[in-house]
């Protein structure tokens, strides 16, 4: 049976963890210049209906350092902008290319989609999850020497896609996560049942979540395709990581984002871009992270 992945929920603690070593394997054989050509002759359709930068180049180049190619869609240049449906999409991409990364808007589009491909279709980003940038988040952690069972990691922003995955493999993972978001806009019902008895907590007071954390994160107040209000901004101005919220944190903190960051919303330009930031190896991994993914979805297939 072809596997996919949309989300971190099929996950277990073991599966996770490989997922990681192996990443962390292939970002040392990508510096050595000795990666394994294992998807040879294997091509990935980059099906986009937002915009990206980090995931579709990090695919793309994944894919190159495995010895395959990628193509790139999104909807004005494929037939979905005129309404093919996502099932006949899957059905025909799928006698052309051997996986599919999907970035879209409702989780159900990514469920329709998956369910009609016969080759793996990997989440890129949804309203609803972004895996693969939690596996990257994952790697960053580890390789600054971060045991993730005994630290504290506060997310302070929207309740979004970034809230939500994180808060899947933290439950996964054992890791403390304490999500603090404005009452306003906190994290889906359904997630926060997913993690109720879980090292998974809440919050809407940044400056009390932020008390020792290891790792402090945030993420755009504005997730693509929502409207950008004032009003909204007026909610969030309490959840912005700045210099006097890394104060409260324990001094080995590291600051985390997924990018791309709005400087002066949900981040300063001075914590994003000084000594505890770790945003750009954060993106770098990525990479890494996608390798690891791409092969256990399509290492075995001839
Ligand atoms: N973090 C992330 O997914 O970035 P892109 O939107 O640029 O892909
Ligand atoms: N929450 C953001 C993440 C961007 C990588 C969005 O969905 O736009």
């Amino acid at each position: 049976m072809k596997k996919d992945f949309l989300h971190l929920k099929s996950e277990t603690k073991d599966s996770l963890e490989h997922l990681l070593e192996r990443a962390l394997f292939f970002k040392q054989a990508v510096q050595n210049k000795s990666c394994p050509p294992l998807l040879k002759g294997q091509v990935l359709a980059l099906l986009f209906e937002k915009a990206s930068t980090r995931t579709r180049v990090s695919f793309d180049v994944a894919m190159h350092h495995l010895g395959g190619h990628s193509l790139y869609l999104n909807q004005s240049i494929s037939q979905i902008g005129r309404g093919e449906s996502y099932a006949d999409t899957a059905r025909v991409l799928s006698g052309y290319v051997n996986g599919i990364v999907f970035r879209t808007f409702e989780q159900q589009r990514l469920e329709e989609l998956a369910e009609s491909a016969t080759v793996p279709v990997i989440n890129g980003l949804s309203d609803m999850y972004h895996p693969c940038q939690i596996l990257a988040d994952l790697v960053t952690l580890k390789e600054l020497g971060f045991d993730l069972s005994q630290i504290k990691v506060v997310y302070v922003g929207d309740g979004n896609n970034m809230a939500h995955s994180w808060m899947v493999a933290a439950k996964i993972l054992g890791i403390q996560l304490v999500v603090c978001t404005p009452k306003e806009h906190q994290v889906q019902k359904s997630l926060a049942c997913f993690v109720k008895d879980s090292s998974v907590t809440f919050s809407h007071q940044a400056t009390d979540a932020a008390s020792g954390a290891h790792v402090l994160m945030t993420d755009t107040w504005f997730s693509m395709g929502q409207e950008v209000t004032q009003e909204k901004k007026d909610l969030f101005s309490d959840f912005q990581i700045n210099q006097a919220l890394l104060d409260k944190a324990d001094s080995s903190c590291v600051v985390l984002h997924c990018l791309p960051a709005h400087r002066g919303e949900e981040i300063t330009a001075d914590v994003m871009d000084g000594p505890q930031s770790a945003v750009f190896d954060q993106a770098q991994n990525r990479l890494y992270a996608q390798m690891a993914i791409l092969e256990r979805l399509m290492g075995e297939q001839k």
